[in-house]
């Protein structure tokens, strides 16, 4: 049966609704993706996420090519337009296809008047493609991303924010968390080999798989019954350094969707684990995640920085902040976080950050140990962070042989860019 519906104008709606109205496209997609077939998402996720990632690029070819972009009610064609210029750089696909299915997006976006345009500028962009590539690497836009943040980056690590942003520009790749309660990961990695499913191990993370290439989750054995969870490498390191052991009562804070809740269970089965989250939709995931994985926790919605609200007479023996931060370690899986984010937002998220940890430290019980993590690699939000809480804190110690916490940048076939510190409670 022929597709109802155009792709690439699905695509456009996606991408004006992040950049025009300041949506995620992880809050978009699952609504415009909802009645296209399988096959076709993953097309529409890669037209989406590929124009985020190399946003600048296509506005520069724009510019190259027209006097003046699109504007008003016509902006949903200039993102149209460069899901066309994406296609032919970017991508594998025909040309033919591609000019063909993005200049009817034109129709689909009722604006049928402006398909001799979308034509006419992808056609010139393909005869001049050779020489626009050339030219664009000498370009400001070149590095993909925006300028306060770059500046960031190379004030924070002048030797280093190269590789970072490199890796920022490439797509991530895909990492498991073995379920070690099910099987072992060498096990694990025997199943995926007689699935012809290419994996490696992290020789520090020791349920992690990378496979060779992102693989629907449906083709990995045991699935749905729990044997596996998606989850970067990076992110693994927060349960492993929290440590929980069995009995224990542990706090996760800033809990959804509930990676890290569902590992601690791995790590710990009978630990008694508080999942808490300002989001109440977002905890949904949580409680899917645990069904999932056959594992219990309690969940609750609260407020970090008000805990007497949601847990007046507890304290805790291990708890885990995975505080909300910039997400700027994880700009390769989340493009859009590029052009989401002001340089505003660092300050706002610095005094979130510190008004949660100050909240929620009176709730350690003396002797345990609490993990700050981020995925941020922005030192304000990470090891200053922890600098000052120490500061404040005499009777706080840092606890994992480092002098400001573990900053782990992003890496081409590595983990993502992640913070974390382990705090103990001294008398
Ligand atoms: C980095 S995400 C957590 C990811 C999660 N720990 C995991 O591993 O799946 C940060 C979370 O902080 C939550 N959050 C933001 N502000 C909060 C607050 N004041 N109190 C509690 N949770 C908050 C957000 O809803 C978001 O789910």
């Amino acid at each position: 049966m022929k597709n109802t519906y155009n792709l690439r104008s699905i695509a456009a709606q996606a991408i004006s609704q992040v950049l025009d109205r300041g949506q995620s496209l992880s809050t978009v997609l699952p609504d415009l993706q909802r009645n296209i077939s399988d096959k076709d998402k993953s097309l529409l996720q890669e037209l989406c996420f590929g124009v985020l990632r190399v946003l600048p690029q296509l506005e520069w070819y724009i510019s190259q090519l027209m006097a003046k972009p699109m504007t008003g009610k016509q902006r949903t064609l200039h993102y149209l337009l460069m899901v066309g210029i994406y296609q032919l750089a970017y991508t594998r696909i025909p040309a033919h296809a591609a000019l063909a299915e993005t200049v009817n997006g034109a129709t689909a976006l009722k604006k049928p008047q402006l398909k001799g345009l979308i034509n006419g500028v992808l056609r010139s962009f393909q005869r001049q493609q050779e020489q626009l590539e050339e030219r664009v690497v000498n370009n400001a836009s070149h590095h993909l991303h925006p300028s306060w943040l770059l500046a960031r980056l190379q004030t924070a690590y002048p030797d280093h924010w190269e590789a970072i942003v490199a890796a920022n520009n490439q797509k991530p790749p895909m990492w498991l968390r073995v379920n070690s309660l099910h099987h072992s990961t060498a096990d694990y990695l025997s199943l995926l080999t007689q699935a012809e499913i290419k994996a490696y191990p992290h020789p520090e993370h020791p349920s992690a798989l990378r496979l060779a290439e992102p693989t629907a989750v449906t083709k990995l054995p045991g699935f749905n019954e729990g044997w596996v969870t998606v989850q970067d490498v990076s992110a693994q390191g927060c349960a492993e350094l929290l440590a929980p052991q069995e009995n224990e009562y542990i706090l996760d804070l800033c809990a959804a969707p509930g990676g890290k809740t569902t590992h601690i269970l791995e790590l710990a089965p009978t630990a008694n684990v508080l999942a808490v989250d300002i989001d109440e939709q977002r905890l949904k995931r949580v409680k899917e995640n645990l069904q999932r994985l056959k594992l219990h926790a309690k969940i609750i919605v609260g407020d970090g920085r008000t805990p007497d609200k949601w847990a007046k007479d507890e304290k805790f023996d291990r708890i885990l902040l995975d505080a909300p931060c910039s997400a700027t370690g994880v700009i390769r899986r989340h493009p859009d976080i590029k052009w989401l984010r002001r340089n505003d937002d660092i300050a706002t998220l610095v005094t979130l950050q510190a008004e949660i940890l100050e909240a929620i430290w009176p709730k350690l019980n003396v002797g345990g140990t609490l993990v700050y993590a981020t995925c941020s690699i922005l030192p304000d939000e990470n090891s200053q962070q922890i600098l000052q809480f120490l500061e404040r804190h005499p009777e706080a110690l840092l606890s994992d042989g480092t002098i400001a916490g573990h900053q782990i940048l992003p890496e081409i076939e590595g983990g993502d860019g992640f913070f974390y510190a382990r705090l103990t409670k001294k008398a």
